[in-house]
């Protein structure tokens, strides 16, 4: 039984795994989208050879560390989603494709494509590259129509560096928590990736894939009339920020956090054996650090490192040595902070999980 184990414990309830993946699957088939799920989530093999086997047609990974992880598992088709700087990450990337990696990189610079040039000089095998855009997330991405065009350019008379088109990730859009304005972002970047397909079209640079990120444009597909690929990473779990964003609901969130109370210094503030070494400390989401399971009116007020905190102006009903379950804020930086996690079916306890890319941020 679950409910026996230790604390803290990360449970993920495979059946809502399960349900979850199939249904993204699903979706995006019935689109004609194709996907690839960004893994940085899960950090397992096991979760992304089930979403291979549902229809990906690969994987994406952020770093090079991930993508070893995921080779070693048999997964060659992989979007790496960040820039090839450095001759380490050159020697690196060099290794993999050596051992059958077949890369699809991002690029937002001469020096990203560059790079990726050298890396095809020393294996032989040309390296797709896809020109990262920013649509308004301001991280990386090419700024502007006329700089992606001179990019792509640069990238379709590069020997040995393939065009495949465009790629974004659009990060602000689940900045707000009203639906209109999520709804009303997604267009937005929806209009400008048209916008761009067009110019780059009159320069005959025609976007092979047009790949889109995140899981809360994912959960709106009917608004995605540009794309022809979507990375959705976060939905194999979900989190109280899926669920604050409308891209998910209770029901959909995998994955949880089974804490116990060890204190309770006033009858209305509790204390649980989990904080920000446990939860990670991203949010605060709906004013707090991670919500109740089934009571997510119930939110984390604070985080220590090993302490959470939830306080009410009402007498809180647990007592010293209850156990509390929490879905946390942000799953992918919660997977990030363990080895391994429990997979549960009901109250059981169905096997465990080792995070084999967890902690692989070079
Ligand atoms: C480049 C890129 N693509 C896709 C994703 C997946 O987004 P989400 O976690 O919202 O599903 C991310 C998330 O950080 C990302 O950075």
């Amino acid at each position: 039984m679950w409910s026996e184990l230790d604390t803290p414990s990360i449970l993920v309830d495979q059946t809502i795994v399960e349900h979850n993946l199939q249904g993204m699957a699903t979706a995006a088939s019935a689109r004609g989208l194709a996907l690839r799920p960004h893994t940085k989530t899960h950090k397992s093999p096991l979760w992304a050879q089930q979403q291979v086997q549902l229809g990906a047609e690969g994987i994406m990974v952020a770093k090079l560390g991930e993508a070893e992880t995921m080779l070693d598992a048999g997964i060659r088709r992989q979007s790496i989603g960040f820039p090839i700087i450095g001759q380490l990450k050159e020697d690196k990337l060099v290794s993999l494709v050596h051992r059958g990696l077949m890369p699809r990189v991002s690029v937002d610079s001469t020096a990203g494509v560059d790079a990726l040039a050298r890396v095809y000089q020393r294996t032989g095998i040309p390296i797709e590259a896809i020109i990262e855009v920013d649509t308004g997330m301001h991280r990386c991405g090419v700024l502007g129509a006329t700089a992606v065009v001179d990019l792509a350019d640069y990238v379709r008379r590069m020997h040995g560096v393939h065009y495949g088109g465009i790629t974004c990730f659009g990060g602000h859009i689940a900045r707000t928590h009203v639906q209109d304005e999520i709804v009303g972002r997604i267009r937005e970047e929806n209009q400008y990736l048209s916008n761009l397909v067009k110019v780059l079209q009159e320069h005959r640079l025609h976007p092979t894939v047009i790949s889109e990120g995140g899981t809360v444009p994912a959960a709106f597909l009917e608004e995605l009339t540009v794309a022809t690929e979507i990375r959705p990473g976060t939905y194999v779990y979900n989190d109280a920020a899926t669920v604050a964003s409308f891209a998910a609901t209770w029901d959909d969130c995998a994955l949880s956090v089974l804490t116990t109370v060890v204190s309770k210094p006033a009858p209305n503030r509790v204390v649980l054996d989990a904080g920000s070494k446990t939860l990670s400390s991203d949010g605060p989401v709906a004013g707090g650090y991670g919500a109740l399971w089934g009571q997510p009116g119930w939110r984390l007020a604070r985080l220590s490192e090993e302490h959470g905190v939830l306080e009410s102006p009402e007498i809180l009903p647990w007592a010293i040595g209850d156990r509390i379950r929490i879905v946390p804020n942000h799953a992918c930086t919660t997977i990030n902070l363990h080895d391994m996690t429990y997979l549960i079916r009901h109250d059981q306890v169905a096997g465990t999980l080792p995070t084999l890319a967890r902690g692989k941020v070079q």
